[in-house]
């Protein structure tokens, strides 16, 4: 399976992911710029990603601590998610997200 991200230069990558992974471990391991700061124990909201419209209702629903942490950055959009918190499967193949400015390492 894939996913396509756009960085926030806008430049998109096809990664390879796999079933189970957690987006942002792939987009971390392909070495695209997210800090991921907590190591996704949904602590810290530095893997924020805008997920593509068409993807967004197929997620399960944020938790609250997740919701939470969205709301704290200054970036956020109705399809903003943690990309630590999207558990990748076979039917989120072709998942389309873009990298936010507050995820960027500085
Ligand atoms: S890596 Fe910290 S909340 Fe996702």
């Amino acid at each position: 399976m894939k996913i396509v991200v756009t960085d926030q230069a806008g430049e998109v990558h096809e990664l390879e992911g796999l079933d189970g992974w957690r987006a942002m471990e792939v987009i971390r391991d392909w070495g695209l710029n997210i800090k991921a700061e907590c190591g996704g124990a949904c602590s810290c909201a530095t893997c924020h990603v805008w997920v593509e419209e068409a993807w967004y209702g197929k997620l399960p629903a944020a938790s609250d601590d997740e919701e939470d942490l969205i709301y704290s950055t200054l970036d956020q959009k109705p399809t903003s998610r943690l990309s630590c918190q999207i558990l990748l499967s076979e039917e989120l193949d072709g998942l389309q997200l873009t990298l936010t400015p507050s995820a960027a390492q500085t």
